[in-house]
């Protein structure tokens, strides 16, 4: 997709639907974290409009975040405790907050957001220098062969059917890059717009190998924010990771691993 500037992807219109149609797993997700935390400041990479923060905090977390996109942190700013959580505006690749935590975090594909591996890979180094000698960093993705149908590079998918506007979904992915292409098409009887959004699609085990180069290690891996265990019919992955060279991570969830 040409021209295609990262930054726009959550712009005003996207930020402004986004909690429309949340997963649903957020409590969840919000649980496992709060333990992984155990008592300990946590830093959201990319917090969005704290669908994930928000409820971390209501559990006694103190959370930051780093956010690309001032739309997401104007939503988060709105909601009830939203101005509780300080956000560093900048790239999480790289912006820094000056803190180290117990724990940090990045949810919701997100990584795939970063279009080179070496963005990926600084992202994992730049989360292993925020953590502290005991701490987790937790990413969570779906899995590529998931994502993609199968044997479909390109693809159209109808995302949301409704009376009066439906969402399509039109991607293509190439296997050369990695890159997924998609455009989410919303055609309404008020007109059409679109949301296009690039990512990076990479496995587990290529986070594996990037968080080893940014001297992290894989301690724990879920299918899901429930802990169900990760196996061959895993469609998506919560995987936990801390310093090759710290101790062993704080947080109940670990150690009933
Ligand atoms: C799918 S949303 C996830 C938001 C939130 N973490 C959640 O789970 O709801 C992706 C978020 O990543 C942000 N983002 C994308 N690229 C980023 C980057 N390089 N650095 C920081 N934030 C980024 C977007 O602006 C958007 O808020």
């Amino acid at each position: 997709m040409k021209q295609f500037d990262p930054a726009s992807s959550f712009g005003a219109d996207v930020a402004a639907r986004y909690d429309d149609a949340l997963r649903g797993d957020e409590e969840a997700a919000a649980q496992l974290l709060c333990e992984l935390a155990a008592g300990r400041r946590a830093l959201e990479f990319a917090i969005g409009t704290g669908r994930i923060a928000l409820p971390l905090a209501a559990r006694g977390v103190t959370v930051d975040g780093i956010e690309l996109s001032p739309h997401m942190i104007e939503r988060l700013r709105a909601k009830r405790g939203g101005d509780g959580i300080e956000v560093v505006q900048g790239d999480m690749s790289v912006t820094t907050t000056g803190r180290r935590y117990g724990l940090v975090y990045l949810v919701f594909n997100t990584i795939f957001n970063l279009l080179t591996a070496d963005d990926q890979i600084r992202c994992f180094a730049n989360a292993a220098r925020h953590l502290d000698g005991a701490g987790c960093f937790v990413v969570e993705t779906a899995l590529p062969h998931a994502w993609i149908p199968s044997g479909q590079p390109d693809y159209v998918h109808a995302e949301q059917i409704g009376l009066d506007a439906v969402v399509l979904d039109v991607a293509r992915y190439d296997p050369v890059t990695q890159l997924l292409e998609e455009n989410h098409v919303r055609i309404s009887t008020g007109g059409i717009t679109m949301n296009p959004i690039v990512c990076r699609l990479i496995t587990p085990g290529e986070m594996d190998l990037m968080a080893r180069l940014a001297g992290l290690r894989l301690v724990e891996r879920f299918a899901n924010w429930q802990r169900t265990p990760f196996d061959a019919q895993s469609t998506a992955h919560v995987s936990l990771y801390a310093l090759s060279d710290g101790v062993q991570p704080a947080g109940s969830a670990l150690h009933a691993a």
